[in-house]
């Protein structure tokens, strides 16, 4: 296995290793994103098993000790599995999550502890990055779940939302919908609930330049169209599971 790097938005590098054992032939992605800065931020702390090869290739764009934030989209393996191999390589690094996340899991399975952040809380990084944490309940899953959003670039740091199977190129401009459809209905990895299309509708009020996978590749284009027409599928599915 190999961790690959691209720059998929300015100043934010995409770090991908590519698992062909997981959804065979097809294989399966798993994304770290790295946001430069004057305090380096990691989105997804990755799998523990994974830490030594993303360190790694970490190391390859800022010294690792320097990282100053791990956030993720919810307390999983693959999200959070790693986060205090980070805290104990990295001195001043704090774990960033949404205030359930904390309640729940973090304050007490964190090292040290965490910056509790609330509902649109923005996350400082100087050199004019700004990343915003919206709560996202349950969405896709994990009632902890959330998303970052840098403002100057416009990329929607989405989690598990499109999830995808294969190993794509690291940005692409085709369409992310149809694979994340393919992906639900062969994993079913959501939790189906009444508010996702209304949740995903207000992330696309953001209309997002660039969506960063954490599996699958990163989409430049309309964001918000691609949000829109995630929301109504699932609004399908929660209708279709009603009846
Ligand atoms: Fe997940
Ligand atoms: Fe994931």
């Amino acid at each position: 296995m190999e961790t690959r790097i691209a720059e998929i938005a300015s100043g934010i590098y995409r770090l991908s290793t590519f698992v062909p054992q997981i959804a065979p032939p097809a294989g399966f992605t798993f994304n770290q994103f790295l946001v430069l800065g004057d305090e380096p931020l990691l989105f997804h702390a990755g799998l523990r098993r994974m830490f030594p090869l993303v360190r790694e290739a970490v190391a390859r764009l800022v010294p690792p000790e320097r990282l100053r934030w791990i956030g993720f989209g919810h307390y999983e393996a693959d999200e959070s599995g790693a986060v205090n191999e980070w805290l104990a390589m990295a001195p001043h690094a704090e774990a960033a999550h949404g205030h359930t996340g904390c309640l729940v899991s973090l304050n007490d399975m964190a090292d040290r502890t965490p910056r509790m952040l609330a509902d649109g809380e923005v996350i400082d990084l100087g050199a004019g990055r700004r990343l915003r944490w919206i709560d996202t309940p349950h969405i896709p899953h994990g009632w902890d779940a959330g998303v970052l959003f840098e403002e100057a670039s416009g990329t929607l740091l989405c989690g598990d939302l499109f999830t995808q199977i294969g190993d794509g190129p690291a940005l692409t401009e085709a369409d992310v919908v149809g694979p994340a459809i393919a992906a639900e209905d062969l994993f079913g990895f959501s939790s189906l609930n009444p508010g996702m299309g209304a949740t995903i509708r207000r992330l696309a009020a953001l209309s997002p330049r660039t969506l960063a996978l954490m599996h699958g590749p990163s989409f430049a284009g309309d964001g918000a169209a691609a949000l829109r027409a995630l929301a109504d599928d699932y609004d399908r599915r929660f209708q279709a599971a009603m009846n």
